[in-house]
C-alpha cells in the first residue's frame, strides 16, 4: 500500500506542477497562487499516509489476533492419570530418551541422565543442541517419542500435570513481560490467590 500511494502522490505533484507551471507562463495563473495550491496538496498528503498504513497494520493484527485464537482454541491439557507425587529428595533420571519435534529430524538421541537430589546438573553443549528441549521434556511439554523420564520410581507421565508443574520453577531464555501489573505478571497461570506476603517472598 505505502509505495503505492507514495508513488501516487508524487504523480499527483509532478502533474500539478506541471499543468501549473504552464498556466503561470501563459499567465492565466499566478506563481502564489500555484505555491499555495501546493501547499495545501503537502498537507493533504499526510492523512492520506495514515490511512495507508492503516491496513498495513491492520493486515498484520489480523494475523496476529489469527494465532492468539488458535491457541486459546488449542485443547486443554490432561495426563492419564491424576497421582500426586512430592519430589522432594527423590531421584531425577533420563532413560534412553530420544525425542524428534518432526518426524525424521530426531534432536535427542538415546540421552541419559541422572540428577541426584541437592545436587546442580548442568547442561552444555552448542546452540540448537536440544538443551532447552531436555527441559521441555522434563516440564511435560511434549512427550519422547521413546524412552522414559522417571522420578523416584515413577515415570513422570503418571503424574497429575498441575501437581508436578507446581513443583517445577523454569526461567527461560527469553523472559516475556506481559502488560499489565508486576502482580499480574508473577501469578500468572495461577489459579488461587496469593497473599502480598507470598508473591514478596
Ligand atoms: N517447537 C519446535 N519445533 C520444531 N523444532 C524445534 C522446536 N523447538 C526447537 N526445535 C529444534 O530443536 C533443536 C534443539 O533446539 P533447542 O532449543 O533445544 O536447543 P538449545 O540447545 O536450547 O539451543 P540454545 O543454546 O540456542 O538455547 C534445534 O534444531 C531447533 O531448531
Ligand atoms: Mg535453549
Amino acid at each position: 500500500m505505502q509505495p503505492i500511494s507514495n508513488m501516487l502522490m508524487m504523480i499527483l505533484v509532478i502533474g500539478i506542477l506541471t499543468y501549473g507551471a504552464i498556466r503561470v507562463i501563459q499567465g492565466s495563473l499566478t506563481m502564489g497562487a500555484l505555491i499555495s495550491f501546493l501547499m495545501y496538496l503537502f498537507q493533504l498528503m499526510g492523512p492520506v499516509i495514515m490511512v495507508s498504513q492503516f491496513f498495513n497494520e491492520l493486515a498484520e493484527t489480523s494475523g496476529s489476533t489469527e494465532r492468539i485464537r488458535e491457541m486459546l482454541n488449542e485443547p486443554i491439557e490432561e495426563s492419564a492419570d491424576d497421582q500426586k507425587v512430592d519430589v522432594a529428595g527423590k531421584e531425577l533420571q533420563l532413560q534412553n530418551v530420544s525425542f524428534s519435534y518432526e518426524k525424521d529430524k530426531q534432536i535427542l538421541h538415546n540421552i541419559n541422565v541422572v540428577a541426584k537430589p541437592n545436587t546442580v546438573v548442568a547442561f552444555a553443549g552448542p546452540s540448537g543442541g536440544g538443551k532447552s528441549t531436555i527441559f521441555s521434556l522434563i516440564e511435560r511439554f511434549y512427550k519422547p517419542t521413546s524412552g522414559k523420564i522417571t522420578i523416584g520410581n515413577e515415570n513422570i507421565d503418571n503424574i497429575d500435570l498441575t501437581n508436578w508443574r507446581h513443583q517445577i520453577g523454569l526461567v527461560g531464555q527469553n523472559s516475556a513481560v506481559m502488560p499489565g501489573t508486576i502482580r499480574e505478571n508473577l501469578v500468572c497461570g495461577l489459579d488461587r490467590e496469593v497473599s502480598d506476603d507470598e508473591l514478596w517472598r
